[in-house]
């Protein structure tokens, strides 16, 4: 029989970003953007362009970056955010605007202080405003899972009345159950016979681990697209993991019935591209692209794995992208090896950024035997995360000792200007934090986690730091590597520092 195909938005760079600590540049998002290409998604929503000049200039880009899949851009139920949208997906190919209001009484009462009638006319108005200049008009109803039903149906009815091509029905707060969202798709088809003819998505939360049951619930009850993230990042406990829904459609295709375009031996790649760029590290018992998900332990497994692998694996290592004979480059490679293996990395840098990533791994491979496709990756988006910094380090200098008071002295560039600054700490890495603090003139950010790692075996490891740092409500997150550990510690300062002054200026714009 043949399979219905499920539609994919990957919403990693909008409501994966909501990840906290998570913030992604722009050129981060168009190289994300070009991987979410390669592997075949059909919509990738970008970000809320009104939100911020940043993300505005993201939209943008990605709209540039992209031809064959859709651009998507969120916006409130605003002719405002709608103006901003449009302006931002110009140049998309195959633009599509994404408006959503809550529907919920708790939503409608308490943050928008809106009746039910405000909330139709704000749909109806913004909608038909949408759809004169976009040809995709999606429109979502915030905290569908938690609405009365008959005034969901006017709000959908309204939408599709008011010209929306796809209605997207969020489980906001990640609140259902399999059984009860598939109803509530199947009572929404019922009730708005309209909706048969326009695309239904869905878009689930995973605050009770739900999430992806929900959309396959959803999928099996006439759900013809999915909204989801890489890796499940998103606000609070994350949004439907993309690499689960795929791989659940592909390896039960048998009992779900449906597929998707998805070119899944991309999907480990995406993975860690994803993991690299938001520093939000992909847990080991993660399915799917965890690093434990194709490892065996116990002997009785082992045995029966190197007997025939189907014993304990339902899926091939290679269906996912796990192949692991990839050559190691070392110092003798030349740029043309490299600027390949980038490629088969799934990073797609201009020739500027070759260079700079070649000299970083150039200047790695001379204190390592060999730099692995984890080193790469990290350099890469050391130099992806480099390309928007304020700050520099310029140099540094830590005098530490088990019967004296750590002291920094530490030099940061800032465009033509080095500022030097020296501070004591609790050691050698408080006082180099320190006396950045007092370099770039701030006494406001407070350090709220410090992890240090090492991204690959050995004693001469690249160590990867990262930091989370809070400051005027927000929280940014930063990663350095070097093989000197306080270096990578004090790249990982600047990398947070940077994220959060240009938040700071992207609010004051
Ligand atoms: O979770 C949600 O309700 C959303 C909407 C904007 C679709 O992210
Ligand atoms: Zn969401």
């Amino acid at each position: 029989m043949e399979k219905r195909i499920i539609q994919i938005t990957d919403t990693t760079m909008r409501d994966g970003e909501q990840t906290p600590g998570v913030r992604l540049g722009v050129h981060q998002k168009v190289e994300f953007a070009r991987q979410l290409e390669r592997l075949g998604v059909d919509v990738i929503e970008a970000g809320f362009p009104a939100s911020s000049p940043g993300d505005f200039q993201a939209v943008e880009a990605v709209a540039r970056a992209v031809s064959s899949c859709t651009v998507q851009a969120l916006c409130r139920a605003m002719r405002g955010d709608i103006d901003k949208a449009r302006q931002a997906l110009a140049d998309a190919k195959k633009p599509c605007i994404h408006i959503f209001l809550a529907s919920s009484p708790l939503h409608l009462q308490y943050k928008l202080k809106i009746t039910e009638e405000e909330a139709l006319a704000a749909v109806a108005d913004t909608v038909a405003y949408a759809k004169q200049f976009c040809a995709q008009v999606q429109f979502s109803p915030e905290d569908a899972t938690r609405s009365q039903f008959s005034f969901l149906c006017r709000m959908i009815q309204t939408a599709l009345d008011s010209g929306a091509d796809i209605i997207n029905i969020p489980d906001t707060v990640g609140y259902a159950a399999p059984e009860e969202f598939a109803g509530l798709i199947r009572r929404l088809h019922e009730a708005v016979p309209a909706l048969s003819g326009a695309l239904c998505s869905v878009h689930c939360h995973d605050d009770l681990g739900l999430a992806v049951a929900n959309s396959l619930a959803a999928i099996g009850a006439g759900a013809g697209r999915v909204e989801c993230t890489v890796n499940g990042l998103g606000e609070r406990a994350g949004n439907a993991a993309l690499e689960e829904i795929v791989m659940a459609l592909h390896v039960r295709q048998d009992i779900l019935g449906a597929r998707t375009n998805i070119r899944t031996r991309e999907l480990v790649r995406t993975s860690r591209m994803a993991a690299s760029l938001t520093a939000v590290a992909v847990p080991p018992g993660k399915a799917i692209v965890g690093q434990n998900a194709f490892s065996h332990e116990s002997g009785i497994h082992q045995h029966g794995v190197l007997e025939n692998r189907e014993t304990y694996e339902i899926m091939q290592p290679a269906d996912i992208g796990l192949d692991k004979n990839m050559l190691i480059l070392g110092k003798l490679s030349g740029r043309h090896a490299f600027s390949q293996r980038l490629e088969l990395l799934g990073y797609a840098l201009d020739d500027k950024g070759i260079d700079a990533a070649f000299h970083r791994f150039k200047e790695i491979a001379d204190k390592k035997t060999s730099v692995t496709d984890e080193d790469i990756g990290a350099i890469v988006n050391e130099y992806l995360d480099g390309l928007h910094g304020k700050y520099w380090l310029e140099s540094f200098q830590i005098q530490s000792g088990n019967h004296m008071k750590a002291m920094a002295l530490l030099s940061l560039r800032d465009g033509d200007m080095v500022f030097t600054e020296a501070a004591p700490g609790d050691g050698p890495v408080n006082a180099a934090f320190n006396a950045i603090d007092r370099t770039i003139g701030r006494d406001d950010i407070v350090l709220e986690s410090y992890e240090i790692r090492a991204v690959t075996e050995g004693t001469d490891a690249l160590g990867e730091a990262k930091v989370k740092i809070s400051a005027a409500g927000a929280s940014f997150t930063g990663r350095g590597v070097s093989t000197d550990i306080i270096k990578a510690s004090i790249k990982a300062y600047i990398n947070a520092v940077n994220k959060c002054v240009a938040a700071g200026s992207d609010q004051e714009e």
